[in-house]
């Protein structure tokens, strides 16, 4: 499942990667690939949030969000989120550049929280074993793809947890997944709860997040192993489906990319043809 992408035989196809990536759902990058400059240690620190949001995030658009407000270290926090972001694209569209003109940038950010610390509410504790799906952010069947560095300044490592793969998964929850109510969409986004329309694909996607996460059972007793992510560690996740819990660390660069199906080397392994095949309906 977990593949390191130095010697794998399939990687010398112009699709090779993608399609690993996209079968495996999670790559692993050798070294140490990304670096926060010495001009740049003094941001990886809790003091720049503003107390409130839980990451300190840059928008495509621009905007750094949750970061205290002292203009210089917002600027100086802007620019070293656009560096990571523009070091994962091109790191994407180098290994993949099938998905040149079609890879859109999502957010980027830097979580200085303790994973430990744990969340509000099972559903937003990333503790638990989950495929990620956003209440408020429909991909509308775009794939969610990740680009991760651990940057912890004290060489503590980030353990992940990687459970069943993405079928076997669905399948367990597929008699959980309802269809969503004629018009729950527009109201959703009447109501502003939903920045997009909700599809019946990103209604499954997060009834499959909310059964497994609720379930005390599951992430006592789910198929899963350890994932130890070392300091300075980079890697790229499918996270939508990759089942996967952050147990432990601190300080990480994320960046989310949203890929249309039609863009991948391999679309039925996507989750939205799996979930398709499994339902028996079509979700986009
Ligand atoms: C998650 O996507 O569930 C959290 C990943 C992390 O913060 O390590
Ligand atoms: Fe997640």
């Amino acid at each position: 499942m977990v593949l390191d992408y130095s010697g794998s035989p399939n990687l010398g196809s112009p699709d090779g990667f993608a399609s690993r990536l996209e079968t495996e759902g999670l790559v692993l990058l050798p070294g140490q690939p990304f670096a926060v400059g010495r001009d740049e240690a003094d941001l990886v620190s809790p003091r720049w949030s503003d107390g409130r949001a839980k990451n300190i995030s840059l928008s495509p658009g621009g905007d750094v969000r949750g970061a205290a407000e002292e203009a210089t270290a917002e600027r100086r926090l802007g620019r070293l989120m656009a560096r990571y972001r523009d070091w994962a694209e091109s790191l994407i569209l180098e290994k993949a550049p099938r998905y040149e003109g079609s890879v859109e940038r999502g957010r980027t950010s830097l979580r200085t929280r303790d994973v430990a610390e744990g969340a509000e509410s099972k559903r937003k504790d990333d503790r638990r074993l989950h495929v990620d799906a956003f209440a408020s952010q429909p991909t509308g069947g775009k794939r969610i793809l990740r680009v991760f560095t651990n940057v912890n300044p004290q060489g503590e490592a980030r353990l992940w947890r990687v459970g069943e793969g993405f079928e076997p998964h669905a399948r367990r929850w597929a008699h959980r997944l309802r269809r969503p109510w004629p018009g729950e969409a527009w109201l959703l986004r009447r109501l502003g709860a939903t920045r997009a329309t909700r599809t019946a694909y990103d209604a499954a996607m997060l009834g499959l997040h909310d059964a497994a996460k609720l379930d005390d059972a599951y992430q006592r007793d789910a198929p899963a192993r350890d994932l130890v992510r070392p300091a300075g560690a980079s890697w790229i996740a499918y996270t939508d489906s990759v089942v996967h819990a952050a147990m432990r660390g601190r300080f990480m660069l994320e960046q989310t990319f949203y890929l249309p199906l039609e863009a991948m080397a391999a679309p039925e392994t996507s989750p939205a043809r799996i979930l398709e095949r499994i339902l028996g309906r079509r979700l986009t």
